[in-house]
């Protein structure tokens, strides 16, 4: 695998390849990660993967500077899923100005779930991944649905910018009991780690109601946030919506359920397509 630490680099790594897929992610990988590396491999002649922790997307009090960096395993890693070429730049290299010009995503999309939660986050998101879409330059990129809201907001970002890039999803990987796997969960306690497959089972329990006829989408999201609450989480949300643009459910419509809690000082995210 070769690494590019500038975009310097990464250009003279990539000349000679006529099309590249892409992982963009902020390391500290998992083998959600890794199933989206090796998802990406076959949709071209060259896989890259970027790590970059993008200080756009966090909030002052979120975790920008403890968010773990874990260099030589997801180097190793990362090898052994076939990735091609690693592009890892730093702050320097990606921002040597402060970023003025950003992707300002529309706030329909952008100010609800976790942008409502986390103001901000998309335009960080969305500049960052444009940003790493002109130095790559894929034809292909893999992101995860376990970030549901983020992939649609880039195909909605790609599709309006008419970006020549065909965005993949990638399935959730989940750890044995079902908890969705996520860089944060190593911030878990070992007593939250066993708890902390109950919002998964949250949103199990609320596709299951939706699947069995319910209609009653405000009665199903009080009841399990109230659930959630009683076993000591703060939830933000959890919530049945459209999946093509997360919007309130409306009749015929495929619907997600998603769901973002704190548990301790641990906030998790996870999501279930009904
Ligand atoms: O999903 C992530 O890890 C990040 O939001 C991304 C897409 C790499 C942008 O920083």
């Amino acid at each position: 695998m070769l690494i590019a630490h500038t975009i310097a680099e990464l250009r003279h790594h990539l000349a000679g390849f006529s099309d590249h897929s892409f992982v963009p992610t902020m390391g500290n990988l998992h083998e959600g990660h890794l199933a989206l590396v090796r998802q990406a491999k076959p949709l071209a002649d060259v896989t890259v993967a970027s790590i970059f922790v993008n200080r756009l997307q966090f909030l002052p009090h979120e975790d920008f500077d403890t968010y773990p960096r874990t260099w030589d395993s997801d180097c190793a890693k990362l090898q052994a899923a076939g990735c091609d070429i690693l592009f890892a730049p730093s702050e320097q290299d990606l921002y040597p100005e402060p970023q003025t010009f950003k992707v300002q995503p529309p706030p329909e999309l952008a100010d609800i779930l976790e942008g409502h939660f986390r103001p901000g986050f998309f335009v960080g998101v969305c500049t960052v991944v444009m940003k790493l879409f002109a130095c790559v330059q894929p034809a292909a990129a893999v992101f995860g649905k376990k970030d549901y809201q983020q992939l649609m907001m880039i195909r909605r970002m790609v599709q309006q910018f008419a970006l020549p890039i065909e965005i993949v999803a990638g399935e959730t990987c989940r750890a044995d009991d079902g908890l969705a796997l996520s860089s944060r969960n190593g911030y878990l306690s070992p007593a939250e780690r066993l708890e902390a497959v109950q919002l998964s089972k949250a949103l199990q329990g609320m596709a299951a109601a939706v699947r069995a006829g319910e209609t009653d989408i405000a009665k199903l999201e009080t009841q399990a946030m109230a659930a959630l609450s009683a076993r000591g989480w703060k939830p933000d949300y959890l919530t049945v919506r459209r999946q093509s643009d997360l919007q309130t459910p409306t009749l015929g419509a495929p619907l997600v359920v998603l769901g973002a809690a704190k548990l301790g000082s641990t906030r998790l995210i996870d999501n279930l397509e009904v």
